[in-house]
């Protein structure tokens, strides 16, 4: 009834969006990294739902128009905020032709449930789990931890001891989100203070531990992460591993944006100790390219995992033959029965490029941060503000150094709304030390040295509108 009369228009109409989506991302560089939708655009989105339908090449310029050019702006090699991968070309393939076939993968006889377990079988081998391991694509390592926080708790055996969970200052939000979701109580979290490579300080974390358990704590839950949000510091994972083993906790390791360079030989060393993991929660959106949404947890110990979210309902009772066989399913592993076929984008995406060339990708976005912080720290009115360990550089504009660090803060607040209107460069902002900085996350694959050229030339441009001294005085080496 929903298919279309007249599937020659429809062909031709699909041709004409698909040659738009490969102009948009050919020419992306061509165009401002991000620009604010006018009040007209937006109001355009406010209508009522009409009863009758309209044609489909109206949508398509609809699209065009006014929601193409005022997305966050991600695809575009200019785009440094947040932890934001680009998406490809062969991703976005992948994708319609995931979405024409339209598998639910909660289950069932399937092949399309083979992807998502070789997908699975990939990253077991790439962080050296088990073979008894298991795991789930999620929509991104904020639901893949609420699935590991709840195979953890449901781990653990009974106990009358109050739990204690650790995880740095640095750590990611999501693992209080996930704590509070699944109902603990959040004074159990204990930020531990980082060290100056904004690392969990593991001595801290020891005596802290020391405490809990002379108070009769037990430690439950002890999170590294693999790459932290504001500057891209890796825990020292193999020493949380020892500690994790010695006091009986389970531990968890915050992959979102690190884990991924498990692919490249050079910074794998630094992630040693991820094997070790008891929960492992990382993205395939953000530095593998994937489009979004895509991410994965991996559980050591399998039959926890799949004993603490399958469900017996007779509905969907297994066979060993017909559409109800090929069990465990997905559904057996997590929250969602309905899922889409995610597996698909990242199937294509690992095969299509390969290791090296994904690897190869993840060093260059090194070496642009690495260039990055170079010129920084030969720039007289930035300041460098904490190390460069992956692809994320952090400074902040200091000027002449005539004004006092809430007056610097507020500059460097205007300053990125200033950059970001200028369309050239999008980095985002975050505290360190209670200082605002200026963060820049390489995370996309487009981008090249002159995209580091142009958010230089935006800050400098950013620094002489935002701040008031003379602008001879604020000329940048
Ligand atoms: C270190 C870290 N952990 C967790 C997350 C949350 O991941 P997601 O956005 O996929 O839910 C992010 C997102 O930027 C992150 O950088």
């Amino acid at each position: 009834m929903l298919d279309p009369e007249n599937w020659t228009d429809l062909r031709k109409q699909g041709h004409d969006m698909l040659d738009d989506m490969f102009d948009y991302l050919q020419n992306i560089q061509d165009k401002p990294v991000w620009q604010q939708a006018p009040n007209d655009v937006q109001a355009s989105f406010q209508h009522d739902l009409s009863e009758q339908g309209q044609p489909l090449s109206q949508l398509h310029e609809q699209f065009m128009q006014n929601i193409l050019p005022y997305s966050v702006g991600n695809t575009h090699p200019g785009f440094m905020g947040w932890v934001h991968g680009g998406g490809t070309a062969v991703g976005m393939l992948a994708e319609m032709l995931r979405a024409g076939l339209n598998a639910n993968l909660g289950g069932r006889n399937q092949i399309p449930i083979d992807v998502e377990w070789q997908v699975l079988g990939w990253m077991r081998d790439l962080f050296a789990f088990p073979d008894d391991s298991s795991g789930v694509l999620t929509t991104g390592t904020s639901s893949a931890t609420i699935l590991a926080f709840t195979t953890a708790r449901h781990a653990l055996s009974a106990t009358s001891k109050p739990l204690a969970v650790y995880a740095s200052i640095e750590a990611h939000g999501c693992i209080t989100r996930a704590l509070k979701i699944i109902g603990m109580d959040a004074n159990i979290l204990r930020k531990i203070p980082s060290n100056d490579d904004y690392q969990m300080d593991i001595r801290l974390l020891q005596e802290q531990i020391q405490t809990d358990q002379q108070q009769g704590i037990q430690p439950w839950l002890i999170i590294g992460t693999a790459g932290s949000v504001n500057t891209g510091a890796i825990d020292d994972l193999s020493a949380l591993a020892d500690i994790a083993k010695e006091v009986g906790a389970w531990l968890h390791i915050d992959g979102a944006l690190g884990a991924i360079a498990m692919l490249s030989s050079s910074i794998a060393p630094r992630l040693q100790g991820i094997e070790h993991a008891d929960s492992l929660a990382m993205d395939f959106h953000k530095w593998g390219q994937v489009p979004y949404d895509a991410g994965l947890v991996l559980i050591r110990d399998g039959e926890q995992h799949r004993q603490c979210f399958a469900a017996g309902d007779s509905y969907l009772q297994r066979e060993s033959e017909g559409l109800a066989a090929h069990s465990p399913w997905p559904c057996d592993y997590g929250m969602d029965l309905s899922r889409g076929f995610r597996a698909l984008k990242i199937w294509f995406t690992f095969q299509y490029f390969g290791k090296k060339r994904l690897a190869e990708m993840i060093e260059h976005s090194c070496a642009l941060a690495q260039y990055l912080k170079t010129h920084i720290q030969k720039t007289d009115h930035l300041e460098l503000m904490a190390p460069v360990s992956l692809n994320i550089v952090c400074f902040r504009y200091i000027g002449d150094g005539s004004r006092d660090d809430q007056a610097y803060d507020a500059i460097n607040r205007a300053m990125i709304c200033h950059i970001h209107a200028s369309g050239l460069a999008a980095p985002s902002l975050t505290y360190l030390h209670h200082r605002a900085v200026i963060r820049a996350a390489i995370v996309n694959h487009r981008t090249q040295i002159n995209d580091i050229g142009k958010l230089l030339a935006g800050v400098q441009q950013a620094a002489q509108a935002c701040d008031s001294i003379p602008h001879e005085r604020l000329e940048f080496s």
